[in-house]
């Protein structure tokens, strides 16, 4: 009898074994990734694997699209989502089955919690990967910190406060138990009509690059419990589309792709970037949904990327309905699978036709592992199998909004706001001017948060209204309300702002674009809000002159996400600001540069065009494309990328190579001297170009390929010392082989790129 027992004993442990090794090997921390991914790949039925691959948008945001939106409306929407015909509780049911992998467009802890509550009950527990657009702080949901967009952070050159404002957002993020973020957008923008421009960095591949590099690191660091994977976006081409409007065609020749669009995509694989999201648009004839040659070719093969690709809202189903290169909607899932597509974002039918695509025998089962694979891998990157599924929302309390975080808000919205005219009026002298009339339809609204922001609490944000209040306390302030909207302004209050401005001593114009989400279809920028001019819409021109007729100094402060080609403004007013898109202390950071309580630093990361007829218009430009240029207008931008001003003044002396001729192979070390030469402290941002003279085939005028913020006392010279790497004189050669020629490179180090802003020097380049 004791004998059975014992016998039976090891029999129940060996089973209880068994059964824990197998349970557990997934579960296992301790065991590698891959072996935990495979085992439970193992698991799993068709089913949920094509369920891993497929994206909903959140419980919530159905129910208030549902109210608002009808299914008309919805065929062009792609901020808001229902599915018709679908119940909430189907939505939750999926999820408990297990047949639905991650979500996008959760905006509340509640929520977050609640869906992965349900993951929880599924029979592998899986846990949800939760999407968001964080694309500047973690806006679009309501009590983040919210930082400036992209292009004023870009603006700033300054890489490590790119780094700062990502990890912030992770921890934002995850304290709401979000897991990964649409962003970086990397897209180099070469088309301010596209109403896109200012979620990313602006138009050179160099700083955009190294942007997206910075902000990725940022974001996932070593993917601990305060990590989120970011998400490289969109491939590729979207930023010049052929009309300037968002999800055109793009053609470009692969020469361009290789040259501009590629690099900073390449820079975010190599920056370890989790995720790709591919563009709305085709690229020279293939919708970029259903490109093989980018998602496998050169994203996989070439450049090594080992993460998933996601496709951007229903863009797999415009193969059908837009691009008309799929006859349905299944044939549509079939032919971006095949193409390397790995999950979908968003909706209802793709579980029904993958499954019985695998079914048919049309899409193999292995194509299928191996994205649900990838995409496995990324959720034990992040933890979200070994950590409390769920957050506590005290503790998320505590993260967001911050102090810290609110302070490097405002440090980055300071360092993002470009000053582009000054007469001498700036700074301000509180004693002389007393009288202040502001107005504008951007002098006291939310707008300044930008686009991909949420409404917030109003104590969480500083209008410029009140940051002149804050900052300029003992003046007289009037405000002259414009409203929000730049499309219906009533020309009675712009005569009332007409004859405030005669009182004032000086007057203060906030204008620029409205690119609140909430407004979707009465913005006048931000996605899908593209424009055929860049010119001040309604009746803000007409505001700035009577303004300005006055006869008193006139100040206009511009609150976009795009280039504005304000040609009256630059040449008239008595300074012209461009804040951008500053976010939730915008109006402080504006109103102590307006006071010079801070001292402007920012230079554009973008050029400004005068108007839309000299589009295209970059600063890295070919030779020939202004040898005859225009009749009766100008060849020149209205503001030069890297341009910007500063209340003191800074001067370069000569550069000094640390040898005139090297090897093709060879770095050189390049010395730019700098001096204050003004009387308050200041920072400056230097920038290095370089030009290939002679090449067997043609080169951009000038390229950025180093920068740098130094910060000056008054009269304090520093040299700041750059490097040019063999990488940055190569190209293409005649058969897209990469080389670099021997021959002169004119290498151009000063405060912008203009010519006249620059000292030169020759570089000789041996073989
Ligand atoms: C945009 C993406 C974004 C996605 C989810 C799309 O309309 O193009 O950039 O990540 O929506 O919000």
């Amino acid at each position: 009898m004791k004998k059975f027992y014992i016998t039976l004993l090891i029999f129940c442990n060996c089973i209880g074994l068994m059964s824990q090794t197998e349970r557990t090997i997934y579960l296992d921390k301790t065991q590698t990734i891959s072996r935990r991914v495979e085992d439970l790949l193992n698991r799993m039925t068709l089913e949920e694997k094509v369920g891993q691959m497929n994206q909903f948008v959140g419980l919530e945001h159905i129910k208030a699209a549902q109210k608002n939106l009808t299914e008309e409306d919805l065929k062009n929407n792609t901020a808001n989502a229902f599915y018709p015909g679908t119940k909430l509780s189907d939505i939750e049911r999926w999820t408990k089955e297990g047949l639905i992998g991650s979500f996008l467009h959760v905006l509340t802890i509640e929520e977050t919690n609640y869906l992965q509550s349900l993951a929880m009950q599924s029979r592998l527990k899986i846990p949800l990967i939760i999407g968001i657009d964080a694309i500047h702080g973690n806006a679009n949901a309501p009590g983040n910190t919210v930082y400036p967009t992209n292009i004023g952070l870009a603006c700033s050159f300054d890489t490590t406060m790119a780094y700062r404002i990502a990890r912030q957002t992770a921890q934002e993020m995850r304290s709401m138990n979000l897991h990964w973020t649409f962003n970086p957008n990397v897209e180099v923008a070469r088309d301010p009509r596209w109403g896109r421009v200012g979620e990313t960095y602006g138009e050179d591949p160099y700083l955009v690059g190294l942007m997206g590099a910075v902000t990725t690191k940022g974001y996932q660091g070593n993917f601990g419990t305060d990590n989120v994977l970011a998400c490289i976006k969109h491939f590729v081409g979207g930023s010049e589309p052929i009309n300037g409007t968002n999800a055109a065609p793009a053609d470009l020749s692969e020469r361009t792709l290789r040259e501009v669009f590629f690099p900073p995509f390449k820079a975010g694989v190599d920056a370890g970037g989790g995720s790709f999201m591919t563009a709305h648009n085709e690229v020279n004839g293939i919708p970029a949904h259903a490109n093989e040659w980018l998602m496998e070719d050169v994203l996989r093969k070439e450049w090594g990327f080992k993460g998933f690709v996601v496709s951007d809202w229903m863009d797999i189903e415009h193969l059908y309905d837009v691009h008309h290169t799929a006859s349905s909607v299944k044939e549509a899932f079939y032919q971006s699978i095949m193409a390397g597509m790995d999950m979908h974002m968003h909706g209802i039918f793709w579980n029904e036709y993958v499954c019985e695509l695998v079914k048919e025998g049309r899409i193999p089962l292995s194509r299928i592992n191996e994205s649900v694979r990838r995409i496995l891998y990324a959720k034990f990157q992040l933890g979200l199998f070994d950590n409390n599924p769920f957050c506590d929302p005290k503790q998320s309390a505590q993260i967001r909004l911050s102090a810290e975080h609110r302070k490097t808000a405002l440090e980055a919205a300071r360092n993002g706001i470009v000053l582009l005219t000054n007469n001498g009026i700036l700074p301000l002298d509180e004693t002389k001017y007393k009288k202040v009339m502001i107005t504008g339809i951007n002098a006291d609204d939310q707008n300044i948060l930008g686009d991909w922001s949420a409404l917030q609490k109003d104590e969480d944000v500083i209008t410029v209204l009140e940051g002149l209040r804050m900052i300029a306390g003992k003046t007289d302030i009037t405000f002259v309300d414009q409203g929000w909207d730049p499309r219906n302004m009533d020309p009675a209050k712009v005569e009332e702002a007409a004859r405030k401005a005669e009182e004032a001593d000086i007057n203060i114009v906030v204008a620029g674009e409205y690119m609140m989400r909430f407004r979707w279809t009465e913005r006048t920028s931000g996605e899908d809000t593209d424009r055929s001019d860049i010119n001040l819409v309604g009746l803000q021109n007409e505001l700035i002159q009577k303004v300005k007729a006055s006869g008193k100094p006139t100040i206009v402060v511009l609150i976009s996400g795009r280039p504005l080609g304000v040609e009256w403004a630059a040449a008239n007013a008595d300074a012209l600001i461009n804040a951008w898109e500053p976010g939730m202390y915008g109006g402080q950071a504006i109103a102590e540069i307006l006071y010079g309580k801070e001292n402007p630093s920012a230079k554009l990361a973008v050029t400004i065009p005068r108007h839309a007829g000299q589009i295209q218009m970059i600063y890295n430009h070919k030779p020939s494309a202004y040898f005859h240029g225009y009749k009766g207008s100008s060849n020149e931008p209205l503001f030069p990328f890297g341009f910007g001003l500063s209340y003191t003044t800074f001067e370069y002396g000569d550069i000094q190579l640390d040898k005139t001729e090297i090897f093709k192979n060879e770095t050189v070390k390049v010395n730019i001297p700098v001096t204050n030469t003004g009387s308050r402290e200041g920072t400056e941002i230097v920038q290095l170009y370089l030009r290939d003279e002679y090449s067997s085939v043609t080169r951009p005028v000038k390229e950025l390929v180093g920068f740098s913020r130094v910060k000056l006392a008054p009269g304090e010279t520093q040299t700041v010392e750059l490097t040019i790497t063999p990488k940055q004189l190569g190209f293409l050669d005649k058969k897209m082989n990469w080389a670099i020629e021997p021959g002169i490179f004119k290498i151009m180090a000063g405060s912008s790129s203009r010519d006249e802003d620059l000292k030169v020097v020759k570089l000789k380049v041996t073989e």
